[in-house]
C-alpha cells in the first residue's frame, strides 16, 4: 500500500498545474470528469480542449484490475509484449470461475480443483511480472478494488465491463478488453474517445424502502441501454452527498447497464468515512488536501446545463423503489406500477429464487438492510416462499458480516451462503429447476438480465432490485407482492407487514478478515517460470495475427445478418465457455452461437454456402476458412454492447472472419475490433441492411485509401446478378488504421519492444 500512497501523492502533486491547464485550455470551470481527465494526458499540460465525443486523446491510468476470466487472455497477450515487469500496479482477482452449486466452502473447493491449471498459470504470471494477485475466495474485483485501491481522482481501467464500480470513490474507471490492459501494463498510452458528459443532478434524500440502487434503475428507465453510450455519468448535488461511499458504487457498476464509459462521483465526506473504514486513513489525508480538485467546479453545478451534455434531475425524497426486467435491466418499473405490468405481460407471478449480493451490491450497507428484513420474517413468523441465495461481494465483507450475525439471521430463513464470486451472476450456476421448461421468474440484486444470463435457461425471466427488496419477494414468494403496500399471511394466520429496512453504512466495530486472500508479487520475478502445457484445453500460448494484405477485401461471403440485439453474450457466451478463456481455438466454438439469423429467425443455424445446408455458426465458419474464404458478419443496432470479453473480438478474427458491419457499435466492442486488426464498420444508410441477402457475394471496398473518416464502400453481389453498393462509415483513426494494416495493436507492440 506504500506503493499505492507514493502513487497518488504523485497524482495529487500534479493536480493544480494540469488542472489550470485544462481551465486556460478550454476556457471554462470544469466538471470533475473533466479535472480527471485531463490530469491523466498522456502529454502531460493540456495544450487544447479536446472535443467530446469527437477526439481520440491518449491517457496514463494510475492502475490496472483484471478478473480471471479476462487476465488470462490479457497476460497471454502481455508475455508477448516482452517486458519483464508491469508499468502500473496491476491486480488479478480470481473471481468469475467459481460456480455456486451447494454453498461456498464445498463451491470454493470444486472450483479450486477444477481451475487449478488456471489459477496456477494467473498465480505464476502474478509473481515474476509485478501484479497482486487475489485468491479464488478472496472476493469479486469490484468490491476488493473498492476496499483496496480505488482513490479519488485516480483513473483506473480493468478488464471488466462493471469496473466503474470504483467511481464511488471518485475515481474515474473505465471497463476495457484485455487488449487494452496489456497495453497499459506495456507501458503504452491507453487511448478513449474523449466523452461527452452527462450530469445527474441528485436533489432530496433517501429514506425508507428506496435506496441507492433505485437511483440507477431510474436512470436506466430515462436513459435505456444506449443513452450512455460514449458518456461519462457525473452525479452531483447534496443527494450526491447523501449517499454512501457503496451506495454510490453501486451506481456507478450499473452505469454500465446504460453503455456509459463510465461514472462519477465528488469526493466527499461519505467517501472520506470509506477511506478510514477501510483501514486508509492516509489516503484520506491526502484526498481532504485537494479536496477543491475532486470535485467539479462551482460554477459548473450552479449551471449544470451550460456545461453538459445532458442534465437529468431525480429527487430522491421522491423516488420510489425500482424492479426492472425481464431481459433487459432498462424496463423500469417503480414498485407501485410493477404489479399490474406483471399480470398485464403475462410474466410468472410466482419467484422461484431471490439472489443477492454480487459486485453490484454486497457492501456492509447492503447486507444490513437486507438481514433487517429477513429478520423480520423469523420474528413475524414468515417462512421465505422462494429459495434464497447470499453473495458476499469479498472476504473482508462477509468475515465482518459473519462476526456481526448477518449470516445467521440469512440461514434462518433458509438463505443459501455462496462464496465470495460472481456465481451466479455470470451463469456459473447450477439452478436446481425440476423442470427448465417452465417460464420462470427470479429476481437479483445483481447488474444484469439479459436471458440466459445467470442459469443459461431462456425461460427464466430475471428480474433486478436492490437486495432489501429481493429479500422481501423471497419472503412473498410472489411478484406481484408490494412490501411498501401488502400485507402476507404468516403461519399463524395473521395478516403481518413488512416494516422498512434498516441499514448501517459502516461496521460499528469495524471491518474484520483472518485471511483476506492476497498474494503480493516477488521482490525479483526474473527467476519464476511461467508454464502453460502445449497440450492444455484451457490455455493456449497465442500466435500472431495476419496482417492486412495491403488489397480490397473481395468476395466475402455472408457468415451471419444477426437480427436483433446481439450482445457480447450472443456472440461469446459466457457459463460453461469461461472455462476457455485461456484457450482462443476451443472457445472459439461457442462464436455467436447466440445470434439470431435473420433469414430463419434461429441461433445458431446459419446457411453453408459451399453445402447449400444450414448448420452451427461455428462450425460453418470454420469450414470457410478451411477452404481459404473470407466472411462477414452484419448486425443490427448496438452491436456487441454488454462485457468487455475481447474475446468476441478475437474469436471471428482467429476463424477468419474478415469484417463487422453493423448499424451501430457498443463501445468497447468496436474498440476491441480495432485492436484485433478487425474490420469494424457501420452502415451510413442503415435501411441498407435490408439490401444484404443470405447468398451474397460481398466486397469492402477504399481499404488501399483506408483514412479517418473517409467512407469506404460495400459491394453486393447478389445471387441473382444484380448488384447494390453503399456507402460505409468507420471510427478509425491514424493509429488505428495501423493496427488494421499490422493485423493488431499487438503486433505494433511487439514491434516496439523488440521483442
Ligand atoms: Fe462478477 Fe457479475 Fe460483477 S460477473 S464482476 S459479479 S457483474
Amino acid at each position: 500500500m506504500a506503493f499505492d500512497l507514493d502513487m497518488i501523492k504523485k497524482v495529487y502533486d500534479r493536480f493544480s498545474s494540469r488542472i489550470d491547464a485544462a481551465r486556460q485550455a478550454t476556457g471554462k470551470p470544469l466538471t470533475l470528469t473533466e479535472k480527471i481527465l485531463y490530469s491523466h494526458l498522456t502529454e502531460g499540460d493540456a495544450k487544447a480542449a479536446y472535443h467530446r465525443g469527437v477526439d481520440y486523446v491518449d491517457f496514463a491510468p494510475d492502475r490496472v484490475a483484471m478478473q480471471d476470466a479476462t487476465a488470462q487472455m490479457a497476460l497471454l497477450q502481455f508475455m508477448q509484449a516482452g517486458r519483464p515487469q508491469v508499468a502500473v500496479p496491476s491486480t488479478v482477482h480470481c473471481d468469475h470461475l467459481i460456480q455456486a452449486k451447494i454453498g461456498a466452502v464445498e463451491d470454493l473447493n470444486t472450483a479450486k480443483d477444477i481451475n487449478s491449471e488456471v489459477y496456477d498459470f494467473l498465480a505464476s504470471v502474478s509473481d515474476k511480472y509485478g501484479l497482486g494477485f487475489w485468491k479464488p475466495g478472496a472476493g469479486i474485483i469490484h468490491q476488493v478494488v473498492l476496499e483496496n485501491y480505488a482513490f479519488p481522482g485516480g483513473m483506473m481501467i480493468g478488464t471488466d465491463s462493471h469496473t466503474p464500480n470504483a467511481g464511488g470513490l471518485g475515481m474515474i474507471a473505465i471497463g476495457v478488453g484485455g487488449a487494452d490492459a496489456c497495453d497499459v501494463m506495456a507501458g503504452l498510452p491507453w487511448e478513449l474517445k474523449f466523452p461527452k458528459l452527462i450530469g445527474v443532478h441528485l436533489t432530496g434524500k433517501l429514506s425508507g424502502w428506496a435506496s441507492a440502487k433505485d437511483v440507477i434503475l431510474k436512470v436506466a428507465g430515462i436513459l435505456t441501454v444506449k443513452g450512455g453510450t460514449g458518456a461519462i455519468v457525473e452525479y452531483f448535488g447534496e443527494g450526491a452527498r447523501s449517499l454512501s461511499a457503496t451506495g454510490k458504487g453501486t451506481i456507478c457498476n450499473m452505469g454500465a447497464e446504460i453503455g456509459a464509459t463510465t461514472s462519477i462521483f465528488g469526493y466527499d465526506e461519505k467517501m472520506a468515512a470509506y477511506l478510514r473504514g477501510t483501514q486508509r486513513e492516509d489516503i484520506a489525508a491526502l484526498a481532504d488536501g485537494v479536496a477543491a480538485h475532486l470535485t467539479g467546479d462551482e460554477e459548473v453545478y450552479a449551471s449544470p446545463e451550460q456545461y453538459f451534455d445532458q442534465v437529468i434531475e431525480i429527487n430522491l425524497s421522491e423516488l420510489e423503489p425500482h424492479v426492472n426486467g425481464p431481459f433487459t435491466p432498462d424496463l423500469a418499473w417503480p414498485i407501485s406500477k410493477f404489479a399490474t405490468a406483471v399480470r398485464e405481460n403475462n410474466w410468472p407471478t410466482a419467484l422461484e429464487v431471490g439472489l443477492i449480493g454480487s459486485c453490484t451490491n454486497s457492501s456492509y450497507e447492503d447486507i444490513t438492510r437486507a438481514a433487517s428484513i429477513a429478520k423480520q420474517a423469523t420474528d413475524k413468523g414468515l417462512k421465505t416462499k422462494a429459495e434464497y441465495t447470499v453473495t458476499p461481494g469479498s472476504e473482508l465483507v462477509r468475515y465482518t458480516v459473519e462476526r456481526d450475525g448477518y449470516l445467521n439471521t440469512f440461514e434462518a430463513i433458509g438463505g443459501v451462503v455462496l462464496a465470495n464470486a460472481c456465481g451466479p451472476c455470470i451463469g456459473q450456476w447450477s439452478r436446481h429447476t425440476d423442470d427448465p421448461t417452465r417460464k420462470n421468474s427470479i429476481i437479483t440484486s445483481f447488474n444484469r438480465n439479459f436471458a440466459k444470463r445467470q442459469d443459461g435457461n431462456p425461460n427464466t425471466h430475471a428480474f433486478v432490485a436492490s437486495p432489501e427488496i429481493v429479500t422481501a419477494f423471497a419472503i412473498a414468494g410472489d411478484l406481484t407482492f408490494n412490501p411498501l403496500t401488502d400485507t402476507l399471511t404468516n403461519e399463524a394466520g395473521e395478516q403481518v407487514m413488512l416494516d422498512e429496512p434498516l441499514g448501517i453504512e459502516l461496521p460499528v466495530k469495524g471491518f474484520a478478515v483472518e485471511d483476506a486472500g492476497y498474494q503480493a508479487p516477488a521482490e525479483d520475478g526474473s527467476h519464476v517460470e511461467v508454464l502453460v502445457s502445449p497440450t492444455s484445453s484451457r490455455l493456449q500460448l497465442l500466435d500472431p495475427f495476419a496482417a492486412w494484405e495491403g488489397t480490397d477485401i473481395k468476395c466475402l461471403r455472408l457468415l451471419i445478418k444477426a437480427k436483433g440485439k446481439c450482445t457480447t453474450d450472443h456472440i461469446s457466451m459466457a457459463g460453461p465457455w469461461l472455462k476457455f478463456r485461456g484457450h482462443l481455438d476451443n472457445i472459439s466454438n461457442n462464436m455467436l452461437i447466440g445470434a439470431i439469423n435473420y433469414f430463419n429467425n434461429t441461433a445458431d443455424s446459419v446457411k453453408n454456402e459451399l453445402t447449400g445446408e444450414y448448420g452451427p455458426v461455428p462450425a460453418t465458419q470454420r469450414d470457410y476458412k478451411a477452404n481459404g474464404i473470407g466472411t462477414i458478419v452484419v448486425g443490427d443496432e448496438n452491436y456487441g454492447e454488454g462485457s468487455s470479453r475481447e474475446h468476441a473480438a478475437m474469436e471471428p478474427r482467429h476463424l477468419g472472419v474478415r469484417a463487422i458491419l453493423v448499424k451501430s457499435f457498443a463501445r468497447i466492442h468496436e474498440t476491441n475490433l480495432k485492436k484485433q486488426g478487425m474490420l469494424g464498420i457501420t452502415f451510413d444508410n442503415v435501411a441498407d441492411y435490408d439490401k444484404v441477402q443470405e447468398d451474397d457475394k460481398i466486397d469492402i471496398v477504399g481499404l488501399t485509401e483506408f483514412a479517418p473518416g473517409k467512407q469506404l464502400t460495400v459491394v453486393l453481389h447478389h445471387a441473382d446478378g444484380t448488384e447494390d453498393s453503399f456507402p460505409v462509415n468507420h471510427t478509425y483513426n491514424a493509429q488505428q488504421i495501423e493496427w488494421f494494416k499490422a493485423g493488431g495493436a499487438l503486433n505494433i507492440i511487439r514491434r516496439q519492444q523488440g521483442a
